[in-house]
């Protein structure tokens, strides 16, 4: 009989998403004509930049002719969108990057979880609470963790919790970590952190010899250009942080599928000799060994994210969704909620009212106001008593659900 990874059954029952989308098809099932809208999982609704639109067109054209036909392309990426990537997302803001650390990829997902294929069982692990769900699963289903306790917790790990106390800004851990999952703009809380804030990482993961894995698939939602787009805009993160970005939520790639990790070929790790090893080769080796490279036509169509026009489409289309977010923010706080996240982020971080659990609101917006957000306590423990609302969505329908959600609160 084949044996199973086992660390799966510690999961708890379903991923978050496919939770929600199973409780709404229960509603819609008995209320078929409900006119729900989604403002729950954090996908785009906007059509793709032209930009990009045309460069796909282009490349499909190229394949269909023998002499420009392409089979398979370099497992970390075409090196004319690796040079770009290094140019404009981090040597024009001052961070020194070279396009050979740049590994194109299909998704952050992907890679948050991939990554851990190269590193120890025995590593301490920390992550924020509430956190994006990815990482915590993943590092179950690696074996890193014990069982959930009753809140949902895994023996293990070490929870970092982010609350409207602490300003959504998570302290630094006195103890010694190994790992530490950091995601800014955050996902759930739209957080955002200051050079300060991540100066203290930084400075804590070299003191501790602790490795950043920092996410910033939102970073083209920070509205002030003083705060800082990367962690490599921090001296001497080179030394101590892997950062991994995404084209699906500025260019709308989430249906497109293209991100990339930066792996810098300064960051070591220890092997149990004592030795050292180069995590840029070991993820090199991993990459060419198990993944074939992100499609041509995506590449080029992730290229001309970076174009004049490019540029100026994919800026609008991240003012369309801080717009919404700027809605939904405002009306919910006339509503009488309070209010976080938003301004630098496309999440909108609530305080459930009337200390609501995070799923009984669910419920009640779901059935009162036909509007689907998320449950903050999907996200970890230290969310309950929170929910999140997602700014992507199209502007009708951000100011429908709006207005509904402002009429339930008046009737009560
Ligand atoms: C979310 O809603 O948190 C996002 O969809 C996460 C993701 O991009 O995977």
């Amino acid at each position: 009989m084949v044996r199973i990874n086992e660390n799966y059954l510690k999961l708890k029952a379903g991923y978050l998403f496919p939770e929600i989308a199973r409780r709404v098809k229960a509603f819609t099932d008995v209320n078929p004509d409900a006119p729900i809208i989604k403002l729950g999982i954090g996908d785009v609704t906007e059509p793709l930049p032209a930009a990009c639109r045309e460069a796909m067109q282009q490349a499909i054209v190229e394949l269909g002719d023998r002499s420009t036909f392409r089979g398979y392309g370099p497992e970390q990426g075409y090196a004319w969108l690796r040079e770009k990537i290094a140019r404009y997302d981090f040597q024009m803001r001052g961070c020194e990057i070279d396009a050979s650390e740049v590994f194109v990829s299909d998704g952050s997902k992907c890679d948050t979880g991939n990554i851990l294929d190269i590193f120890g069982k025995d590593n301490a692990i920390a992550v924020f609470d509430p956190v994006y769900p990815v990482y915590v699963d993943t590092n179950v289903m690696a074996g890193h963790t014990g069982i959930a306790d009753e809140g949902g917790k895994y023996g293990g790990l070490i929870y970092i919790p982010i609350t409207a106390e602490n300003d959504f800004t998570a302290t630094i851990p006195e103890r010694k970590v190994d790992l530490i999952y950091l995601c800014f703009p955050n996902n759930p809380t739209g957080a955002v952190a200051t050079k300060e804030h991540l100066r203290a990482w930084v400075d804590y993961a070299r003191t501790n010899d602790a490795l950043i894995l920092f996410d910033s698939a939102y970073e083209a939602f920070i509205s002030d250009d003083s705060l800082p787009h990367s962690i490599y805009e921090i001296p001497g993160a080179r030394h101590c942080a892997i950062e991994f970005r995404s084209f699906s939520k500025n260019a709308g790639f989430t249906g497109v599928r293209c991100a990339y990790a930066i792996v810098p070929k300064s960051l070591k790790a220890k092997v149990s000799d004592g030795t050292d090893v180069k995590i840029w080769a070991l993820w090199n080796r991993r990459q060419s060994t198990k993944f074939n490279g992100v499609s041509y036509v995506v590449q080029r169509g992730a290229e001309a994210a970076y174009s004049e026009a490019g540029r100026q489409q994919i800026q609008a289309l991240v003012g369309f969704y801080l717009e919404n977010a700027r809605i939904v923010r405002e009306q919910l706080a006339a509503a009488g909620l309070s209010v976080y996240g938003g301004v630098h982020a496309p999440y909108i971080w609530i305080k459930t009212p009337d200390g609501m659990t995070s799923w009984d609101f669910f419920d009640k917006l779901l059935n009162k106001a036909y509007v689907v957000g998320t449950p903050g306590s999907g996200f970890g423990a230290a969310g309950e008593g929170y929910f999140r609302i997602s700014a992507f969505n199209s502007r009708e329908n951000v100011e429908t659900a709006m207005q509904r959600v402002t009429e339930m609160f008046r009737v009560g």
